[in-house]
């Protein structure tokens, strides 16, 4: 277990709201990525060359930071602008059958099936293993000779639960193994070298906006897949290039267009917090916050969906009613991601005991029969941004007993009378009565 201290300037660092749960969807900038992005925009704002080359050079400073984390050297690192990118450029340039899940996060088996129809050079064959968890036996029984690649998330979205990288190397072979490290990078110690292409993005665990995508191209990888999508940065020569030039040597030629150097300025900012604590304190710490997520959730007999000995800051509940949960979530003031049956709880190594208490509060309320919710479902476009939310349902997840009022409405209006509001003095408030929470039913963010 993680020396605390070790940690401790790390924890320090989390200056989120009490209650933020949700950092499997978006990581919240940590401080230090605040401070070098305002100073970097400062410095490019400027107009100097000096200032200008200076941000300029995080973009090569990120990538040695990348390949310090992932053991590989920088030339086989490429900045990207999201993960999907990095995932599209690693699948569009792959021939024979990529084995990808069917419930994973739909950038993997999007770009796979995209590029099999786009190029006809690839069959995707998805494997639907149970609850959607992902373990090497079930990759190991959908291998065939035609098999050439495994793209796969190491830390799954909506489950949680963690592969054993280690265990899928071996079982793979020779064959590719590509890693949306999306939900893992940072926060998960293992020997990344096993995958021979790893993609992420910093925007959640690392604390470090959008934009601050990377992707991992081994020297195999790279003798394997074209570098099909290369653009404008993959190429060798200049602007005054003509023709089709060739596409760079290194990971370099997966990519289309300059990166950004103040997505990089930030990325490389959390990178240098990470190093400084190391991943295996960061995981382990990680980890045990899970782990007292799902000892609350035990508490309250709430099911855990995530694998209790594999997984890494994602816990998904998957509760008898999961609006009376999402609602009493809300109503603490518990940012959570609550889709369909589950209710995806996410901890980081910042998250404290306040936030705890908040979660554990909620789960004893959701567990308190009799209650009285609204649940008011919100939906976002994959890709767009958030809309106003759009009520869907009402729901009263019990009868009413006789006694008590039949609907909301009724409910606040049994409340006013009680504390006083129907005749005109101020209302006390309701949320011990009356719960309504905003639940996304689609987000992109997952
Ligand atoms: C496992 C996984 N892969 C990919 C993505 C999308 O990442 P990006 O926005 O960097 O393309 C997400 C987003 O939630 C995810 O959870």
């Amino acid at each position: 277990m993680a020396d605390v201290t070790d940690v401790e300037p790390l924890i320090e660092s989390f200056d989120v709201a009490a209650g933020y749960l949700d950092w499997a969807r978006f990581g919240p900038l940590s401080p230090s990525v605040r401070a070098e992005m305002h100073a970097d925009a400062e410095l490019l704002g400027s107009g100097r060359s000096s200032g200008v080359d200076l941000v300029g050079a995080r973009i090569g400073e990120a990538r040695d930071l990348i390949g310090t984390i992932l053991g590989a050297p920088a030339d086989e690192i490429v900045l990207q602008p999201s993960t999907t990118h990095g995932l599209a450029h690693a699948l569009f340039g792959l021939d024979g059958t990529v084995i990808v899940p069917s419930e994973d996060f739909p950038s993997v088996r999007l770009m796979a099936h995209r590029a099999a129809v786009t190029r006809g050079m690839l069959d995707v064959r998805e494997i639907d293993p149970p609850d959607g968890i992902v373990t090497v036996d079930s990759v190991v029984d959908a291998l065939t000779d035609d098999v050439t690649a495994v793209a796969v998330s190491l830390v799954d979205f909506r489950t949680g639960a963690l592969l054993d990288l280690a265990g899928l190397r071996d079982a793979v072979g020779d064959r590719l193994l590509i890693i949306d490290a999306v939900q893992a990078f940072g926060v998960v110690d293992v020997d990344w070298s096993a995958a021979d292409v790893v993609v992420g993005n910093g925007y959640k665990w690392l604390r470090a906006g959008r934009g601050t995508g990377f992707a991992r191209f081994s020297a195999r990888a790279r003798e394997r897949i074209e570098p099909v999508l290369s653009g404008i940065s993959g190429m060798q020569g200049d602007a005054t290039t003509l023709g089709v030039p060739v596409p760079r040597a290194g990971a370099a030629a997966y990519s289309i267009a300059p990166s950004d150097p103040l997505a990089a300025s930030r990325l490389a900012a959390s990178l240098r917090e990470i190093l400084a604590v190391g991943t295996a304190d960061i995981a382990a710490e990680v980890r045990r916050r899970a782990a007292d997520v799902m000892s609350l959730a035990d508490r309250y007999e709430v099911p855990v969906l995530t694998p209790r000995d594999a997984h890494a800051g994602i816990v998904a509940l998957v509760p008898s009613d999961p609006p009376v949960l999402a609602a009493a979530l809300a109503n603490h003031g518990v940012t959570v991601t609550a889709r369909g049956t589950s209710i995806r709880v996410s901890a980081h190594v910042g998250t404290g005991a306040d936030s705890m208490m908040l979660l554990g509060d909620a789960l004893a309320d959701a567990a308190t029969a009799g209650r009285i919710v609204a649940v008011e479902y919100g939906r976002e476009e994959l890709g767009g941004e958030p809309d106003a939310p759009e009520v869907i349902t009402i729901d009263l997840p019990e009868p009413a007993p006789a006694d008590e009022p039949e609907s909301v409405l009724e409910a606040v209006e049994a409340t006013d009378d009680a504390t006083g509001g129907g005749d005109g003095t101020e209302p006390e408030a309701l949320t011990a009565d009356v719960v309504i929470a905003v639940v996304d039913d689609e987000s992109i963010e997952n």
